[in-house]
């Protein structure tokens, strides 16, 4: 692998012997308030101890090919924080124990990792866990990650991502929830609740750090790393909202972006970062950059050297320095001319060390070594994945219900996807193990064993043109009555740096699909992948399209469990299915075309494939209409929308009902429907719920300027469910 970092552990440098006199300072006394201990070891920090706090380097191997940057050899004992790679505590408590023995004033380290959708039990990428439209299930599976983290050495993850994406060409469009910034904000929170719990110095819990703040989603033509171009307006009533909820829920942190926006890079950006989440959302946690980000102000043109994007980042905001080498060798410089008050330096060093006071970190410095068994995997902890990823598989097309499979069928299952676990795992699980994870062929096996007779054959690998396997995949898929299909991404084809300039499959894995129709068997296509897909070409010669997305250990259990109908999916997508690449962007919260039906492409549909919140069940539910506690709303008041969904088919099932409201005029174009609440329900066969839309006018009815109001204006809106809508009046 290359750009690794060895960190030299020898190398730990410790720049003074401790004080005497500092074990009955006030700071060391856990009973005392936060604030006071804060301000107490404050006063007591000289500019050097201060700097070095607001720095963060990495320790040990550093596994993520993208983090590329100058080796930092020496370690001194009073760095704030250390990005941490291992998956045992060992080396962590080694080096702690130097910041807290050996450094002056005994401040313990942070440590901080990418610990993005689990850490062993890795559970469903976030654009899948958002499918799932089931909060609680994805608050558990990071309070599973939590566990395992803070069991390894880790205290902070950067994490959740909240980028609302809309082009799937960017790689990293699998790392947030979605396309809407609703979900985001809901799954968002959800996360932050499950990582962080209701007390950080929980010994099985984690701070959480929102990300990337703010924009990154909208990266131009799906390139990772590039300008954004975005309006105040855009700003705030498309990017905004998860981490306003986010703030709200507790997060700890918050991680600048690396994406210039619309002219000020989000890590030089005082609008954002000052005068919005510290003074009007009133954060009082601390902003580290992204890996990088200060540094990057030069190629950006808004730096001209280290010391200028020093300057530029902590003025605006920026509290702890990730792998820039910014801050250490230039902060304490910038203050000595002036540049940078103590006040400011005293601003950011309180925001660290309010959080790792709240960590406990000064009271348990130390991780417990356990046994890999006692931290990792838990039967409980596998199952939270299994069902995650059973709620997050999303059923696209199922004609003439071929799914659930018949158990005594003849099944051929086929393709590069068919036998592959690490794949399964999806970018972002460094500490994830392939050896792990249950493949969509050993799930099959175990589910259909003694009922069905599996064939199998690889057909073609992911991407070179190589169609040798395919006359053994057509032998297969003869001798079957159905053919599964396997198909999809490698797990490096999304996440950081990994942009993609089509959303197709590669043409040696569409050639397969064409080559097995000609079988006249009917194909089920299962699909893996980090990313919406083209599915243009293949729907048509597909009788079903599960869509699996890169579902983690899990795996291929409950995959078979949907095919054979022990689970009936419940999935329903968290961001549309493009027709084709040349539509993107395209979202269902789109504004209205000023010729709604002129304007068109001329060689393509311009509806997407699969739109937002589609997904399909193996029962039937019954929508009555919509009903409103009143059709009239004054500002202040409140009204009830509700819906009874009735469990038709033959199957019990999950139901999510989604709200969106649309207005079509006001003062400030609005979109053609926003989602403002959603609710999922299990229903038994025949049963019969009342979903309830509790609307709070201003919240849900209103909208945000490009200042961040929000506003409420008399006029129609309308409330909708699936294809029908009532109306109602704010007067
Ligand atoms: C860069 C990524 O953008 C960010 O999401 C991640 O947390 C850092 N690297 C640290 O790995």
């Amino acid at each position: 692998m290359k750009h690794l970092l060895l960190i030299c552990l020898a190398g730990l440098l410790t720049n003074g012997v401790r004080a005497e006199g500092q074990e009955s300072a006030l700071y060391k006394d856990a009973g005392q308030p936060v604030e006071k201990r804060v301000e107490d070891l404050l006063s007591k920090m000289t500019l050097d101890e201060k700097v070095f706090q607001l720095n963060q380097y990495t320790l040990g191997w550093n596994h993520n090919v993208n983090n590329i940057a100058e080796e930092v050899k020496k370690i001194p004992a009073e760095i704030g924080s250390l990005i941490y790679f291992e998956s045992d505590p060992t080396l962590r408590n080694e080096v702690q124990r130097k910041a807290v023995e050996e450094s002056r004033l005994g401040i313990p380290i942070l440590f901080g990792y990418d610990v993005i959708h689990g850490f062993r039990t890795v559970y469903p990428i976030s654009l899948a866990q958002a499918c799932s439209w089931n909060p609680e299930l994805v608050k558990q599976a990071c309070a599973v990650a939590a566990r395992e983290s803070r069991l390894a050495g880790v205290d902070w993850t950067f994490s959740p991502m909240v980028d609302v994406a809309r082009d799937g060409r960017w790689g990293r469009i699998s790392e947030g929830y979605g396309e809407d910034p609703y979900t985001n904000a809901v799954f968002g929170v959800a996360s932050i609740q499950g990582y962080q719990g209701d007390d950080l110095s929980n010994p099985n819990h984690i701070a959480a750090c929102l990300k990337h703040f703010v924009g990154y989603g909208a990266s131009e033509a799906g390139r990772d790393y590039v300008y954004t171009e975005i309006s105040p307006q855009t700003l705030w009533d498309t990017y905004m909202l998860p981490y306003e909820e986010g703030i709200k829920a507790g997060a700890a942190t918050v991680m600048s972006c690396f994406n210039d926006i619309s002219g000020t890079p989000g890590t030089a950006n005082r609008y954002i970062l000052t005068d919005i989440l510290k003074n009007r959302w009133q954060h009082d946690g601390f902003v580290v950059s992204d890996w990088g980000a200060i540094e990057q102000l030069r190629p950006q043109g808004v730096a001209a050297d280290r010391k200028e994007a020093a300057l530029k980042a902590f003025t605006a905001g920026v509290e702890m320095d990730m792998m820039n080498q910014c801050y250490d060798r230039h902060l304490a410089e910038l203050v000595n001319e002036g540049k940078i008050s103590t006040d400011q330096v005293d601003d950011a060093v309180r925001r660290v060390l309010r959080l790792k006071f709240r960590l406990g970190l000064f009271e348990n410095p130390y991780t417990p070594v356990t046994t890999e068994q006692e931290r990792f995997l838990l039967p409980a902890s596998i199952q939270v994945a299994e069902k995650l990823a059973e709620e997050s598989i999303v059923l696209l097309k199922n004609d003439n219900q071929v799914l659930p499979l018949s158990k005594t069928a003849k099944i051929a299952v086929i393709g590069p996807m068919a036998k592959e676990k690490d794949h399964l795992l999806g970018s972002w699980a460094n500490h994830g193990k392939a050896e792990h994870v249950v493949s969509i062929y050993d799930g099959l096996e175990k589910t259909f064993r003694n009922q069905a007779q599996l064939i199998y054959a690889q057909g073609t690998g992911f991407e070179e043109a190589d169609k040798s396997g395919f006359a053994e995949a057509k032998a297969a898929a003869e001798k079957a009555d159905i053919i599964l299909l396997c198909l999809g991404e490698k797990k490096g084809w999304s996440g950081e740096n990994a942009s993609r300039s089509t959303i197709a499959l590669p043409p040696i894995q569409e050639e397969l699909v064409r080559e097995l129709s000609q079988t006249g068997k009917p194909i089920v296509l299962i699909l893996s992948s980090g990313r919406p897909l083209e599915l243009n070409r293949l729907e048509p010669l597909s009788a079903a399209i599960l869509q699996i997305w890169q579902p983690g250990v899990a795996g291929g259990n409950p995959i078979a469990g949907i095919l054979s109908g022990d689970i009936n999916p419940s999935g329903k997508l968290s961001v549309t299915f493009p027709y084709s690449t040349g539509q993107i962007p395209i979202y269902y919260n789109h504004r209205q075309s000023a010729r709604p039906n002129q304007g068109l492409y001329q060689d393509i549909p311009s509806t997407p494939l699969y739109e937002f919140a589609h997904g399909l069940s193996y029962t039937t539910f019954e929508y009555s209409d919509i009903k409103l506690s009143s059709t009239q709303i004054k500002s202040g008041g409140k009204v009830t929308a509700e819906v009874t969904v009735t469990n038709s088919g033959n199957m019990d099932g999950a139901e999510t009902v989604h709200w969106f409201v649309s207005t079509p005029v006001s003062t400030i174009s609005r979109p053609v429907k926003e989602l403002k609440h959603f609710e999922k329900q299990f229903l038994k066969k025949g049963e019969t719920y009342t979903y309830r839309f509790e609307i709070d006018p201003l919240k849900d009815l209103g909208f945000i300027n490009g200042n961040g109001d929000r506003f409420l204006e008399n006029g129609t809106y309308y409330i909708k469910v699936k294809d029908q809508q009532v109306a109602i009046k704010v007067d």
